[in-house]
């Protein structure tokens, strides 16, 4: 398990707090703001935003968990999305996805232990031509084999 505990500089909390104070109807916007400074939205700033809005912490909650653009959870540095679909499957991406749990320590659907990557597993990134293909952060790597996807891990900043 994971240990999510950190400390959580609350300056740019309050600064979007201030951008849309008397706003209503701006959980949405208040959200996206937040997930952006901090990269995601743990129930601590969840329960602050409650407090100093008055918006019901639960509906917070409830919208949260609604959208799948935020996240509850903390991510690492570098999003890893590996696609396991049919195409990349046979071309050997299930080799590829155990090699990065096991040479970079990141579990198949969840995130190092020292938060630099989080490894997502897909079913088709709508490139079978390039197959196996992964999604670093912004960039496509088609036809990896588990060294090629490696080198590509390792050379992030
Ligand atoms: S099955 Fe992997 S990109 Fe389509």
């Amino acid at each position: 398990m994971i240990d999510q505990t950190i400390t959580l500089d609350m300056a740019p909390l309050e600064q979007v707090l201030e951008d849309y104070a008397g706003q209503k109807g701006a959980v949405i916007p208040i959200l996206q703001h937040v997930q952006e400074a901090y990269g995601y939205l743990p129930k601590e700033l969840l329960t602050a935003i409650s407090k100093r809005t008055g918006i019901p912490l639960s509906r917070l909650i409830g919208v949260a968990t609604f959208y799948a653009q935020f996240r509850l959870t903390r991510r690492g540095r570098h999003l890893i999305r590996i696609c396991d679909g049919t195409a990349c499957h046979v071309r050997g991406a299930a080799k590829v996805i155990e090699t990065v749990e096991k040479d970079l320590n990141v579990p198949a659907g969840g995130t190092s232990p020292d938060f630099e990557y989080t490894m997502e597993i897909v079913y088709c990134l709508g490139s079978c031509g390039l197959a196996p293909v992964a999604v670093v952060d912004d960039n496509v790597h088609g036809r990896l084999t588990p060294n090629v996807m490696l080198e590509q891990l390792r050379g992030l900043s």
